[in-house]
């Protein structure tokens, strides 16, 4: 039997909301108005109102699941289910305590959506960004406001409307989109399943019919299309075979797909997939725990996160993100704490966030149930994805040396704005009289970029040396651009934090340019260490002439190699950033061309890059030369 980890078929809602704003009410009504409750608890309900001598209130309807929760009939009131339309749906009441925060981050991600309730006499409360911030650190991107009670300021449009365009304000603060803002009322039942006639001025759907509305447009996203994520639980030996352990979080994944292990970058094949006890399976799913066999032995630590080169987390050493502190113990900036993602963990720095214009003190004391933003610095590279909410690799945990001190999720934007720079309005392109055409066609070939990214030590450099040296030899117009020597001169200013790195490669993008133009296969040789930069540069080059290059090298080859002695020095401490180590280098997903210098030699190297050049149509496979360096490259 199959584990299922979520139903896939279930849209699930988180709702958070006063008790006073109608919380309890609304799901009361939903109950009754989708048929839900039995006829005979709707008259018993009914009866005890009249007795009692109260208004009928849908409420009363969990008082009286309650009172059959006592008697030992389970029905969980914080999990209501029903049925609208045919689709099924399950609302889950969360209440803002502390606890339920708790479990709600560290379990399974259990919704995309979430719904808050606000009473329209009381309007915006300090507790509304309360709980529109327990629906960010909960992981939901997307919130369906509901303003409640509208009966009671009698159906009066433009008092929504005020409200509304506040409240969608309010929610963009707080990182969350506001799909809509539903106006109800909850007791007399208006504008849940059908349109209200007091409030004819609306012309959006009602609550139930936008639920379902928006669950099927979020139908492809939940069932099957997502990306593949699996956490490393474990490698285990058996049999001199390697069984890479873990459970698959979201996505499949099939025999013969090409894996990818973040933050690692290794790569390997599928050749099967194991479960015990059932044996050997073509296919796994979300939900499974499994262990996959590869093609290929690599060596991995558990906390890698499996995906397919397709389709990759992100891995970074900084990362914001919105936390809840859960800890007695206050927060203490001076301290070391653990981050922990997935299985992964990792020595780490916090720093708390002022909100940009909030004219305040840095904060620095945080107190049990606080939301706060914060900066984490961790020691080493972490893998996560923003986005996915569903492989729950968006959640984070922090801990102390005792105890877990907060919980929360990765910030959907990043930390870090790239801001490219826009030239003067009055700048004007001066068009030349010689076309890159014409140039290729006198030079005899044409041009490209070969842009060389990987770690430090990973072999860029006698490549692109390698390179320049056997196409020149062959009479092709080729030149190097080493980041090195390029930090020399026209990039002396920069350094090497992530904002200079990304100035470093845009100003060698634009070199670069220059020499494709003037018709020079043009090889970039830079660490480059950023995705987002790199895709920069593809978009400056032109995708057709740009060729991203993986040089693949296992860290502990370029440490052991350690060409320029940066490695050693990051033990001294004379050097900090260093990529890999303690600044991120996030590996290509999908280059044209993957080298493993660990196990090839320049010649197999350069051969392949002709071989890419060839098949592209830039050389014409006539290379005259044989020697490859001067010398002819050593054998690594
Ligand atoms: S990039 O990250 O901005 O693309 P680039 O390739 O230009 O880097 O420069 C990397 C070179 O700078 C390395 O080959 C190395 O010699 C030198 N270097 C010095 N300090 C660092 C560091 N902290 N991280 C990476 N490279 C460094």
């Amino acid at each position: 039997m199959v584990e299922v980890y979520s139903e896939p078929d279930v849209k699930k809602i988180v709702v958070v909301g006063h008790v006073d704003h109608g919380k309890s009410t609304l799901l009361g009504r939903i109950l009754l108005d989708t048929g839900k409750i039995p006829a005979d608890k709707v008259e018993h309900v009914r009866k005890t109102c009249e007795e009692k001598r109260v208004p009928f209130e849908p409420a009363f309807f969990f008082d009286a699941l309650q009172e059959e929760q006592e008697q030992g009939i389970s029905i969980d009131t914080t999990r209501v289910n029903f049925e609208f339309d045919g689709h099924r749906f399950l609302l889950i009441d969360a209440p803002g305590h502390i606890e339920f925060l708790k479990n709600m981050t560290s379990g399974a991600s259990e919704a995309q959506q979430g719904i808050v309730m606000v009473d329209c006499v009381e309007g915006i409360r300090a507790q509304t960004s309360r709980h529109l911030k327990v629906l960010s650190i909960l992981g939901i991107r997307e919130v369906i406001i509901v303003v409640n009670k509208l009966d009671k300021i009698g159906y009066d449009e433009s008092v929504f409307n005020k409200l509304a365009a506040d409240l969608a304000d309010l929610a963009d603060g707080e990182g969350l989109k506001c799909l809509k803002v539903v106006p109800i009322s909850a007791l007399l039942g208006e504008n849940i399943t059908k349109p209200s006639e007091n409030m004819s001025w609306y012309n959006g759907l009602p609550l139930l019919p936008f639920i379902l509305k928006v669950k099927e447009e979020t139908l492809d996203f939940t069932t099957g299309s997502e990306p593949f994520r699996m956490v490393l639980q474990d490698v285990y030996k058996f049999n001199d075979k390697r069984y890479f352990a873990g459970r698959v979080m979201s996505g499949e994944i099939a025999v013969g797909t090409e894996v990818f292990f973040s933050p690692s970058g290794k790569v390997s094949t599928v050749s099967s997939i194991e479960t015990f006890p059932q044996g050997s399976r073509q296919k796994a799913f979300k939900g499974e725990s499994i262990s996959l066999c590869l093609s290929e032995q690599i060596f991995v630590e558990r906390g890698e996160v499996i995906s397919s080169t397709k389709e990759v987390p992100e891995v970074e050493t900084e990362l914001s993100a919105r936390v809840v502190w859960l800890a007695a113990e206050p927060f203490n900036p001076d301290n070391e704490y653990l981050l922990k993602i997935g299985t992964n963990e990792v020595k780490c720095r916090v720093e708390v966030v002022t909100k940009p214009g909030a004219n305040k003190a840095p904060v620095t004391v945080l107190n049990n149930g606080d939301i706060t933003d914060v900066k984490i610095t961790a020691e080493r590279q972490i893998a996560f994805d923003r986005t996915l909410a569903s492989a729950n690799l968006n959640k984070l945990v922090i801990c102390s040396k005792y105890e877990t001190v907060a919980a929360g999720v990765v910030n959907l934007k990043s930390g870090r704005k790239v801001e490219t720079p826009v030239a003067d309005p009055n700048v004007v392109w001066e068009q030349g009289y010689v076309e890159r055409a014409q140039r290729e066609e006198q030079n005899g070939h044409k041009g490209a970029v070969l842009w060389l990214t990987g770690l430090s030590g990973a072999g860029k450099s006698t490549l692109a040396k390698s390179l320049e040296n056997y196409l020149f030899n062959s009479g092709y117009k080729v030149v190097v651009l080493d980041g090195d020597n390029l930090r020399t001169g026209l990039n002396a200013d920069l350094g090497f934090s992530p904002e200079d790195r990304t100035e470093n490669i845009r100003r060698i993008s634009h070199l670069a340019k220059v020499f494709l133009d003037t018709g020079f296969i043009t090889v970039v040789a830079a660490i480059s260490p950023f995705q987002q930069d790199r895709e920069q540069a593809r978009k400056t080059i032109g995708d057709a002439d740009f060729n991203e290059i993986f040089m693949f090298c296992p860290l502990e080859v370029c440490k052991s190699r350690d060409p320029k002695g940066l490695y050693k020095k990051v033990t001294t401490g004379q050097v900090s950033n260093l990529t890999g180590m303690s600044s991120p280098y996030q590996p290509p997903a999908n280059p044209a061309l993957r080298l493993d210098s660990s196990k090839m030699t320049t010649r197999e190297e350069v051969t392949a890059v002709i071989d890419l050049l060839v098949d592209n149509g830039i050389v014409k496979g006539d290379i005259k030369v044989a020697a490859i360096t001067p010398q002819e490259a050593p054998v690594r």
